[in-house]
């Protein structure tokens, strides 16, 4: 079965053609650094319009380098939520569109089982039940994934996600945006031990997350030590990053220890940073688990993972309307489309 995927949730528009939920033939991804980074953010407006203007362009690349014609593809996956209602719109109408004209199938994808279905995608190996922690730049969940029925909701952040804290922090200290990546190379020079950053949450029962609390004692760190030179910005970062990574290693742990379970998956942009593949991996080593992270570019946003989870939809008879509305906010359980992992 060949997918097309369309992921527009954010400020990436994205297309995938991906045969059999696995095998990856194209997979396009367009950002918008350059539209966002005079805000030091994303502007959703701005999103929104720069997605209609490539979209089109987008899916004819995906089709190109995969060499495969239109009338090849079998289904179509669209992210239909969460995330910002106007950038959503843009490639669900697209999506519908295409299906129609097609007349092939169309489903809804949650973005977070979506990012989910990176972590099988990527390793064939992996099988549930284990425990996912998506990390990104709009959430910071754990969740028990189970081979029938959607995914647990275990923890989640009552905040801040830790992407979020990162390009907050990434503002904080003058690097340039999209902040995780600028941050995670500031911090390679920096000392982990310069600044005891609280780590919020670790004391507290439970496996909810807390980043707000960390970025203000970032703030106050940046105040108190006025015009900022090179080995403060290294400092700050790699003690910053020790805090933030050191949380979320920590409840994948405690994760991992009260489902009594073997296997970690860590998705979504953060899981591209490197000091939480090492930390994770070495966790993992010390307490017995099994530690996965797709490559970086199946991390951040794309629609190879969207083509790969709507395929199991599609697989198991599912069926979207053109009536498929976008979500700014859903839970993974709560959406008619929630996948059933393999
Ligand atoms: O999954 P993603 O592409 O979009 C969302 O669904 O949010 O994640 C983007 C987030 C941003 O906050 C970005 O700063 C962060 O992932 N990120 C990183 C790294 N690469 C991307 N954070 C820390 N270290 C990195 N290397
Ligand atoms: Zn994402």
């Amino acid at each position: 079965m060949l997918v097309l995927g369309i992921e527009s949730s954010c400020d990436e528009m994205a297309a995938a053609l991906v045969r059999d939920g696995i095998e990856i033939l194209s997979s396009v991804v367009r950002g918008q650094v350059d539209v966002h980074t005079p805000y030091g953010g994303v502007v959703p407006e701005l999103a929104s319009r720069d997605h209609v203007r490539v979209v089109s362009a987008v899916v004819e690349e995906a089709f190109r380098t995969a060499a495969v014609g239109l009338e090849e593809v079998d289904g179509v996956a669209v992210t239909a939520g969460p995330g910002l209602v106007g950038s959503l719109l843009v490639g669900l109408s697209f999506g519908k569109s295409l299906a129609y004209r097609l007349g092939v199938p169309v489903v809804g994808v949650h973005h977070l089982a979506g990012h989910l279905a990176s972590a099988e995608l990527a390793d064939p190996d992996l099988s549930a039940p284990y425990i996912g922690l998506v990390a990104s730049g709009a959430h910071t969940s754990l969740y028990r994934v189970e081979e029938q029925g959607a995914p647990a909701l275990l923890g989640t952040s009552r905040d801040d996600a830790v992407g979020e804290a990162f390009d907050k922090v990434a503002v904080l200290l003058g690097l340039p945006y999209p902040g995780g990546p600028a941050v995670s190379q500031a911090a390679t020079r920096g000392r982990d031990d310069a600044i005891a950053f609280p780590r919020p949450m670790l004391n507290r029962d439970g496996l909810d997350f807390s980043y707000s609390g960390l970025k203000t004692a970032v703030a106050l760190e940046v105040e108190r030590r006025g015009a900022l030179g090179e080995e403060d910005v290294a400092d700050v970062a790699a003690s910053f990053e020790a805090a933030a990574i050191g949380v979320l290693v920590a409840r994948a742990r405690k994760a991992i220890r009260a489902e009594g379970l073997g296997e970690v998956a860590v998705v979504g942009g953060v899981a591209a940073n490197r000091r939480l593949r090492a930390d994770m991996a070495r966790a993992g080593r010390d307490d017995g688990f099994r530690v996965t992270f797709p490559p970086a570019e199946l991390c951040t946003d794309n629609a190879a993972m969207i083509a790969s989870a709507g395929t199991r939809l599609l697989v198991g008879g599912e069926r979207h309307g053109l009536e498929l509305n976008s979500f700014s906010r859903v839970p993974i359980e709560a959406a008619p489309w929630a996948p059933t992992p393999e």
